[in-house]
């Protein structure tokens, strides 16, 4: 984008870009973000902020169509910014970035069919990569299918992403039915909708679960979309909304090697009202600790929502086959299964976890080869 205008003010230099655009940047925020203020290689921040007043001010002031030249007192280089670069950080304005995806909630209704993926193609093209991840972001649940007929071949596909989430369950967890479960889900009973994992300090962002069998009878898959959940709560009965948001309750998993605890509300927003974190999973609900009032409020707000979670208007019900891998958001997306007979044949799922960090990493990195990656972005 070429610049137009610059303009010295009191507190900054105002711009103006030739399609109308407009920012103003104070000299402190120019002099901080200096070009020649990072490690040229490991591109980090070397400039000492300390060093200079925050009253300091350029004492020559020069711009092109293409870059804004700055000298700065106490320093004797020259430094210039890019026009596009001063565009894609006007202040105040949201910057360009390939891992925002606008999310798409959803009923079981309105789903229709679970976004699916082959696993030959994510891996070979890594535009497929991409638009997996999109879609991933957008629904909160993907299927890839194909899988080779392998039992590692979920967590290799895990590799195209990133680091994998190490938990006290290890980084591999294999979910079916064991002598002495650590966990309801290494059992046969059936599994209310939950999240996974309430009770850690940061809870994993996206779960994966690659079924290698499934030839029980029972065993299905139970998914329902959280942020819809708490959407049509806060439409319906705003006051239970806001008790879910406002208080944390702990959340706990112990045995005999570990003790877990964290407290979280059940509802979490961020600033822009989009939903955050939805948190639930009754298994894990830690004795409550709230003063009496406000128990018996939250109880009644917590058992309307688990009426609601287990509503019809949200249960999509999917059988996992073998050689697919279901991938959830977990801080969205509720998961469970229906009980199987352990006589009737065996049921082998093989999970894990990779957070958030990640798989907008991946988005990005695969952005900057592929910008047509990121079609719903404006350029
Ligand atoms: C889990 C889980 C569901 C299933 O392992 O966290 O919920 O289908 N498993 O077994
Ligand atoms: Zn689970």
């Amino acid at each position: 984008m070429k610049l137009k205008a610059i303009e010295q003010g009191d507190i900054g230099l105002s711009a103006s870009f030739e399609n109308g655009a407009e920012s103003l940047y104070p000299y402190i925020w120019l002099r901080d973000n200096d070009p020649s203020g990072f490690h040229p290689d490991t591109k980090e921040r070397t400039f000492d902020l300390t060093s200079v007043a925050l009253d300091i001010r350029p004492h020559n002031v020069r711009f092109t169509a293409d870059s804004l030249s700055l000298e700065w007192p106490g320093s004797d280089s020259t430094c210039t910014f890019d026009a596009d670069w001063l565009f894609r950080h006007r202040l105040g304005t949201r910057r360009f970035d390939p891992a925002n995806v606008m999310q798409k909630t959803w009923s079981a209704d309105s789903l229709g069919e679970l976004p699916r993926f082959h696993a030959k193609d994510c891996r070979d093209d890594p535009r497929q990569l991409a638009a997996m991840l999109h879609a991933f972001k957008q629904i909160g649940i993907v299927v890839i299918d194909r899988l080779a007929d392998d039992p590692h071949s979920g967590e290799r596909f895990g590799d195209l992403i990133g680091f994998k989430r190490e938990t006290n369950y290890g980084v591999m967890f294999e979910v079916k039915n064991k002598p002495d479960p650590i966990n309801l889900a290494y059992t046969a009973l059936s599994l209310p909708l939950h999240t996974d994992l309430a009770n850690q300090e940061l809870i994993p962002g996206a779960q994966f679960l690659h079924c290698i069998v499934n030839g029980a009878d029972g065993g299905d898959s139970v998914f329902a979309d959280g942020f819809q959940v708490c959407r049509d709560l806060a439409d319906e009965e705003p006051d239970v909304f806001d008790v879910l948001k406002k208080f944390s309750v702990p959340w706990r998993f112990y045995d005999e090697s570990c003790d877990l605890i964290a407290r979280w509300p059940v509802i979490r927003q961020k600033d822009d009202g989009q939903f955050d974190a939805l948190t639930f999973n009754a298994h894990l609900a830690d004795i409550p600790d709230l003063e009496p009032d406000d128990m018996v409020t939250f109880y009644a707000a917590y058992q309307n929502l688990m009426r609601r979670i287990r509503s019809d208007r949200y249960r999509f019900e999917y059988r996992l086959e073998p050689g697919e891998m279901v991938i959830m958001a977990n801080r969205r997306v509720l998961h469970g299964r229906t009980g199987f007979d352990p006589n009737s044949g065996p049921r082998h799922l093989r999970g894990y976890y990779i957070d958030w960090n990640e798989i907008d990493s991946r988005l990005r990195v695969l952005y900057r080869e592929y910008p047509e990656t990121a079609p719903h972005l404006p350029a």
